[in-house]
């Protein structure tokens, strides 16, 4: 069995580590580039202790977010379809739902090699996000779909996609339970048990390539007083300074803004925080992690992780100020997670895809 793993981001990195090792030389592993920070992408290989990608693609540096996304994809294909043709695996495996995801499982069927999509099923039903054209479209191309949970399995089933599916839990999970104890213990940062802190992320393109939105965030941040630490993702940073945002966080009391952080100081702020104010997809299936369990406020519209809400995880509190407010409000005085539920499994999710692709490749 040979299977050819294709990554580009920060959380498919995270999410991929488990079965990268599983695999070990049953796996090809190509890296497209999309995400050529040192802090986005190899620190994380570096930590999560995987192998360095057989074939790494340097992609062209992209200006203009409408036109640049269809080169970025098209470059990919370009890429990869002479690398698959050589090697041709017995499967083309990606994990979410980001351009590297599309172009890979595009590249995998017109090379006529079965795609096989880790993490299928999500909806957020938000058409415009780009994560949510990605994902469908890879669902309905894919041969071999491993949904996380029974809803996201019943959502593809409603949607009659052609390939198999399977439930196994998130790769996420299996990712903190395998390095939660060094990631403690490697954390360069060292905070107070007495500093009572919420950690902040946010880089949907929804929410901070607007103006009139980030600006709402930003000020529902600030006038909640709460004490943040607040790793930015590039992309974040580009808008705050474009829309004149970052000087105001910068001179406030409250928000401390900081340059990305590695898997083990995330991990580590993860645990030491009070609770979580993101609008990202992999935070709020960590959340509900044994290890961690902490309360995530989503700032976002909608969620693609419903599951996570209705077991008392997280709460879907939108992009308003005064929503912001209320909601930091509500948190700093009861976070308590009680559920005793892991809708998205306990961390053994790569062996289940593992023993499902040697049945069935
Ligand atoms: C991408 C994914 C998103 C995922 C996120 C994880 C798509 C459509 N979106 O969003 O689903 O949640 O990754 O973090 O694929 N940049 C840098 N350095 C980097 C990477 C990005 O400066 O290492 C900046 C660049 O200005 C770039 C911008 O961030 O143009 C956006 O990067 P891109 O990879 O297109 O999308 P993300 O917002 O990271
Ligand atoms: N993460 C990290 N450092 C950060 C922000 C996020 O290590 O500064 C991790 C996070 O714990 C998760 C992954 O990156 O494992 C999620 O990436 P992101 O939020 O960028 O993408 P999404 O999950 O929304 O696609």
């Amino acid at each position: 069995m040979k299977v050819a793993i294709v990554m580009g981001t920060r959380p498919e990195i995270v999410k991929l580590s488990s079965l990268i090792k599983l695999l070990g030389k049953n796996s090809t592993v190509i890296f497209t580039g999309q995400h050529y920070d040192y802090n986005m992408s190899m620190q994380f290989m570096d930590e999560l202790d995987i192998r360095k990608p057989d074939y790494s693609m340097k992609l062209t540096k992209l200006q203009n977010a409408t036109t640049d996304r269809a080169t970025q994809i098209g470059e990919i294909v370009l890429n990869l379809a002479k690398i698959i043709s050589r090697i041709k695996p017995d499967t083309v495996l990606v994990q979410g739902d980001t351009n590297t995801v599309l172009a890979a499982a595009i590249t995998g069927i017109k090379c006529s090699v079965p795609v096989s999509h880790v993490e299928a099923g999500l909806r957020s039903y938000d058409w415009r996000m780009p994560e949510e054209h990605n994902r469908i479209a890879v669902d309905h191309i894919s041969e071999f779909l491993f949904a996380p949970t029974e809803l996201a399995k019943n959502t593809l089933a409603s949607e009659k996609v052609h390939g198999r599916t399977f439930v196994t839990g998130n790769t996420s999970i299996d990712a903190i339970q395998q390095n939660i104890s060094k990631a403690e213990q490697k954390s360069k940062l060292s905070i107070d048990k007495k500093d009572e802190f919420a950690l902040v992320t946010l880089h949907r393109g929804e929410n901070v390539d607007s103006k009139e939105i980030l600006s709402s965030i930003v000020q529902g941040l600030l006038r909640s007083k709460m004490d943040m630490i607040f790793p930015a993702h590039p992309r974040t940073v580009k808008q705050l300074q474009r829309f004149g945002l970052d000087k105001k966080i910068q001179k406030s009391e409250n928000i401390l803004i900081v340059p990305p952080v590695g898997y083990f100081d995330m991990m580590y702020l993860m645990k030491k925080c009070k609770f979580i104010i993101s609008d990202s997809g992999g935070v709020q299936e960590e959340a509900t992690s044994p290890s961690i369990r902490k309360k995530v406020l989503i700032i976002r519209k909608s969620t693609d992780r419903p599951e996570a809400v209705k077991a008392g995880y997280s709460e879907l509190v939108g992009t308003g100020t005064q929503k912001i407010i209320h909601a930091i409000k509500k948190a700093k005085n009861d976070s308590k997670i009680t559920s005793t539920t892991n809708p998205y499994g306990s961390g053994h999710s790569a062996e289940k895809i593992l023993s499902i692709l040697r049945k069935t490749l």
